[in-house]
């Protein structure tokens, strides 16, 4: 590989990073979806927000919070724990766009 294909490799690489990183507001707080986020309670977390969990893993329910704007999308397929009309369950997302989340 020469150096304009690395140099090329390595833009490419931080397009795709660039793309997986979103703005994610939670109760008035900004704060980013980086690639090291595996989940969207990570991310939370990483801003020292509280949100109550049990399971990490879509069985309880524990984490259900309201998306109120944005899209998110789960990657091990739809959990099992129940989520209404604008909740989700932060523990096993990942945020498609920007998203907005309010935490009771
Ligand atoms: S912590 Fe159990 S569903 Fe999210």
């Amino acid at each position: 590989m020469n150096a304009a294909n690395a140099s090329q490799n390595t833009e490419k690489k931080d397009d795709k990073n660039l793309k997986n990183i979103h703005i994610v507001q939670v109760d008035g707080q900004k704060i980013s979806f980086l690639p090291n986020h595996n989940t969207l309670l990570e991310c939370i977390e990483s801003a020292n927000i509280e949100v109550h969990y049990h399971c990490r893993d879509g069985y309880c329910g524990a984490c259900r919070i309201r998306l109120d704007d944005g899209q998110i999308h789960y990657p091990n397929g739809e959990p099992l724990a129940y989520v209404g009309e604008n909740e989700i369950l932060p523990c096993c997302c990942v945020p498609n766009s920007n998203v907005t989340l309010s935490i009771d």
